[in-house]
């Protein structure tokens, strides 16, 4: 008998949801109608667009994306200088009410960002919370135009600023308290902890990475251009997965808090991967802008015919097990050598890419005679570059004699 699917439920902190996956709060919870539409598709929770209060004017631009792409794999990395909500605080709130009453057993996160006046904070956070919202994320971490304004990254910049907003917020509260944080500093567990300490319930990460896309070498106009000119903006999509799942898996390592990671993911392994870094649950944007909330779905069965498969009972099983995995580089075994081997030399279609990078790049280990690579053991370092630039995946790294 197969084992039976696992249940999907996830408890983060103080909120349960039927499954991990939820909408980050941008362009896919920008209506209450998107989040209606992907809750009866599956998605367990959403975090609206940012809400505002309406003394902050918010002018979008246009155009205010710019994308790099690859033929192959599609979308890499994504930039936005989007702003916040546009839509007012009546419109959350009666939406924040309506959406509750259609869909109780979903979990409706109310993003808000206020001007640097604390009492701001508290009063949008109150208004949430009365409309029905069942938890609270304080955005302190838009690293685009909002900084401008001393909001956003400009807060979450500043341990003593997250901590003096995440206490004000809380006092006058008792919705759970998610801190949303911003990758755009030097370590981030300072900011971390003075979330906490301020009284988080639980902590997001990532925002997006602040950036700039490109250049047009015909016009000399930076990407996205808005009228010839343009401004840094936030990078997301996969490119900026690796950075989501240092900073999780750090903050997890350091702090007892329940975390949600985002940043990057668009298929259930990316999920399962931030779950395994320690995260508790995990939030979607760009892969959603993207291919739409419908991916809902085969995360959903993926993650779960994962679990199966590798006999994990529950998504907290399988929280964290790869943390006591990661530490110092000095902890790393030295005692392991790997070589190139050519495990699949029918493949090969002798085009000297590995040559090339062992010459210029590694130790001059990889020859092409007769239409034939050949790898010399003895000047083989086991760095494994050729593995990842081999294009038909001919050599693997296997441990040396
Ligand atoms: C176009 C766009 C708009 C966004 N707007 C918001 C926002 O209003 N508030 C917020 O907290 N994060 C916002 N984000 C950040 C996302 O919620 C998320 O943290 C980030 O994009 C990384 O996740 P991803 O790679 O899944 O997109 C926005 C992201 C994008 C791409």
């Amino acid at each position: 008998m197969p084992a039976p699917y696992p249940s999907l439920e996830a408890t983060v902190g103080p909120l349960t949801f039927e499954n991990p996956f939820l909408l980050a709060s941008g362009p896919p919870t920008a209506s209450g109608e998107q989040i209606r539409r992907a809750f009866r598709l599956g998605w367990a929770g959403a975090v609206t667009k940012t809400i505002t209060p309406g003394t902050m004017e918010i002018r979008d631009v246009s155009p205010r994306f710019a994308a790099w792409k690859d033929e192959r794999s599609g979308l890499l990395g994504f930039e936005n200088i989007e702003l916040l909500s546009r839509r007012s605080v009546p419109y959350w709130t009666t939406e924040i009410a309506a959406i509750k009453r259609d869909h109780p057993d979903r979990v409706l996160v109310a993003s808000i960002m206020a001007s640097p006046d604390i009492d701001e904070w508290q009063a949008l956070a109150r208004i949430v919370e009365a409309a029905g919202a069942d938890a609270i994320e304080l955005n302190v971490s838009c690293p685009h135009g909002m900084p401008e304004r001393g909001v956003g990254a400009a807060i979450g910049q500043h341990p003593d600023l997250i901590r003096e907003v995440t206490r004000a917020v809380r006092q006058v509260t008792a919705a759970p308290l998610i801190v949303k944080l911003t990758p755009n500093v030097t370590d981030i567990m300072p900011a971390a902890r003075a979330a906490v300490d301020g009284g988080a319930d639980i902590l997001s990460a990532i925002n997006t990475v602040q950036c700039l896309m490109g250049i047009d070498l015909e016009t000399l106009e930076p990407r996205p251009s808005v009228a010839g000119s343009s401004t840094y903006g936030g990078y997301s999509g996969p490119a900026v997965k690796p950075i989501g799942l240092r900073m999780i898996s750090q903050i997890a390592r350091e702090l007892p808090v329940p975390l949600m990671g985002i940043g990057g993911i668009s298929r259930w392994q990316d999920a399962a991967e931030y779950i395994a870094a320690g995260a508790s649950a995990v939030q979607v944007c760009t892969a959603v802008m993207w291919e739409g909330a419908g991916i809902i779905r085969a995360m959903n069965a993926g993650l779960s015919g994962y679990l199966a498969e590798k006999r994990f009972p529950s998504v907290g099983a399988l929280r964290g097990r790869a943390l006591s995995r990661i530490g110092t580089h000095a902890a790393l075994s030295r005692s392991v050598h790997r070589i190139a081997i050519r495990q699949f030399p029918e493949r090969c279609a002798s085009c000297g890419r590995c040559v090339t990078a062992c010459r210029d790049g590694g130790y001059r280990a990889i020859s092409i005679a007769d239409r034939q690579v050949a790898i010399e053991k003895e000047r083989c370092d086991g760095c494994g570059l050729c593995s990842y630039v081999c294009p038909e995946g001919v050599i693997v790294m296997l441990p040396g004699a």
